[in-house]
């Protein structure tokens, strides 16, 4: 049975293909159509399918679209419906919403050329979002968190899994929004409302302490619970000048970062651990499982997941590498496989690396037609390595396309961690983004230990989710990769997961003594690159000094 999953109803558009229960691919729109989260995130495009990505799952799989037995799309507008709060929505804007809806299986079996009627189905996002941490897991059973912007109409979502079952136990529906709180932040610290990540960065620069008290007023968190005051987010016209008569002027955007600004990033990111705590407390007790699952935007948060995961509440944490909207494709495709499948859906299958690959044809073919001159590289990893410990900056693309926002050692750019200069170099060669953002380490699975306080190694650890303490006596060694409060968010790299990745990074610790490198995603101000010839062209117009794409190697004099 071939189920295909969709998500396309707010942000981070993609496609999941499931075979016979088995996720075979799992791609993001953006990745194709080069428009960074697939789309804007409005009220009048949730038509708009993830093409690009569901003909990239369909031929993977060497599928066509009359193969595809079911469809499954991670919203449920009945529900929304259902549950409609007239005093929280513009009816106007949410008008809209559901037409876009209804089209949204005519817009399917278009693209698909037949009919799907009863195969095409609407799967509520919270449950998506859900399965699509749970199966992943490898978890017999678990307590699962969602938290993110809305589902249809919750802001948290609390359930627990046994088998091949997931059943909602509480829920926290908007205004009661986490997701929508950080998005308003980002816009009233000069952000995008999709910069929830600078804001969390931002914050290790600022005393949560200034605004502690005045935070209380927006988010009330109890011991099992949280509040959010609805003046402050959604569609309040006056929120942001509520926010300045609080705070002080939002920041403009490009304009100078006061302390000011980083203390609000600070009390926001405060509260939201303390609001997070206090769901998994009330989850631990609801359901009294050792085993959690975190799922939706906001655990996206390394530093809330840092927290959750040092609180010992439960012994094992799961996140998948795509926690956003783009894994409730997934999440999606795995209900219905569940719901009309006696055959369980597969379970403890994590991998990120479920994109496009490329061979080495297509690779060259590419590079010809750029006009460059190729050159075979005997050993990749070990050039690279040599590359990055003489202080280059090297792209390293290779295997199939990681699932989810961060680079994992196949889309990435790779620098040397001792160098203090080095978040400069990158940020002016390359990334072109503010300075006060660090940059990531990817450090040997077996040696992570004694360069961070990594605690027992967990799945997503690979994932580059959580962000334990830098051990002090290292920090000096690789400042590249220290943050501010001496946290890093380390991605662990285990021979198993990524054997080539795994062998560079060893040839750059048998050169340098440090068993790490820095690693960033290859882009710049884009989505991340998908195929040789997006590498080639962010190559070409950055300062990157080489680029390995399997055993090609190009470099700026190619
Ligand atoms: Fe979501």
């Amino acid at each position: 049975m071939n189920v295909l999953g969709i998500n396309s109803v707010y942000h981070e558009s993609a496609a999941a293909l499931l075979v016979d229960g088995e996720l075979v691919a799992a791609v993001e729109e953006e990745r194709f159509n080069r428009i960074k989260h697939g789309k804007e995130a409005d009220f009048d495009n949730a038509h708009q399918l993830p093409e690009r990505a569901i003909r990239f799952c369909l031929s993977h799989a060497g599928l066509t679209a009359k193969d595809i037995d079911h469809v499954a799309f991670s919203f449920d507008p009945r529900l929304r419906r259902t549950r409609y709060r007239a005093e929280w929505w513009d009816p106007r804007l949410e008008e809209t919403f559901g037409l876009r809806l209804g089209q949204v299986c005519g817009v399917a079996e278009e693209l698909l050329g037949r009919r799907l009627r009863q195969r095409f189905h609407f799967v509520p996002h919270h449950l998506a979002h859900a399965a699509s941490a749970f199966f992943p897991s490898g978890f017999d059973r678990a307590a699962i968190l969602t938290i993110d912007g809305i589902g249809e109409t919750a802001g948290s979502t609390l359930a627990r899994a046994e088998g091949q079952r997931i059943r909602t136990v509480d829920t926290f529906e908007y205004p009661h929004s986490l997701g929508f709180l950080w998005e308003v932040f980002s816009g009233y610290l000069g952000f995008s409302h999709y910069d929830a990540s600078k804001v969390m960065g931002l914050a290790a620069y600022g005393n949560p302490g200034v605004f502690h008290h005045k935070f209380e007023s927006i988010l009330r968190v109890g011991k099992e619970d949280y509040a959010i005051a609805p003046a402050f987010i959604g569609f309040q016209p006056d929120k942001f000048d509520r926010l300045d008569a609080m705070f002080g002027p939002g920041r403009y955007v490009d304009s100078e970062i006061l302390p000011r600004h980083a203390d609000v990033a600070a009390a926001l990111q405060e509260a939201t651990n303390a609001a997070v705590m206090a769901l998994v407390r009330r989850l631990k007790r609801k359901v009294p499982f050792d085993k959690l699952c975190l799922a939706g935007g906001v655990a996206l948060n390394c530093v809330t997941n840092e927290v959750v995961r040092q609180s010992g509440e439960f012994s094992d944490v799961f996140i998948p590498s795509a926690p956003h909207d783009a894994s409730t494709a997934v999440g999606a495709a795995l209900v219905v496989h569940c719901a009309r499948q006696k055959r369980p859906a597969q379970r403890g299958y994590s991998t990120p690396y479920l994109g496009p690959a490329f061979n080495r044809r297509e690779i060259l073919a590419a590079v010809k037609s750029a006009g460059l001159t190729p050159r075979r590289s005997k050993s990749p990893a070990r050039e690279a390595a040599d590359m990055i410990a003489d202080g280059k900056i090297v792209a390293w693309f290779q295997g199939r396309m990681e699932f989810g926002p961060r680079a994992l050692g196949n889309r990435s750019l790779l620098a040397d961690p001792r160098r203090p200069d080095m978040r400069q170099i990158l940020n002016q060669k390359v990334k072109h983004r503010e300075d006060f953002r660090p940059f990531a380490p990817s450090v040997m699975a077996e040696h992570a230990d004694e360069w961070f306080e990594v605690g027992v190694h967990l799945a997503s650890h690979e994932f580059m989710l959580f962000a334990p303490a830098v051990r002090t006596g290292w920090r000096d060694r690789i400042p590249a990769v220290v943050h501010q409060d001496g946290t890093a968010r380390v991605q662990l790299v285990s021979r198993k997961s990524n054997p080539r990745f795994h062998e560079l990074i060893s040839c750059f610790f048998a050169r340098t003594g440090v068993p790490l490198v820095v690693n960033t995603s290859f882009n710049d101000s884009e989505p991340i690159v998908c195929t040789p010839t997006d590498a080639i062209v962010t190559f070409r117009k950055s300062g990157i000094d080489a680029l390995f794409m399997e055993d090609v190697c190009l470099t700026a004099q190619s």
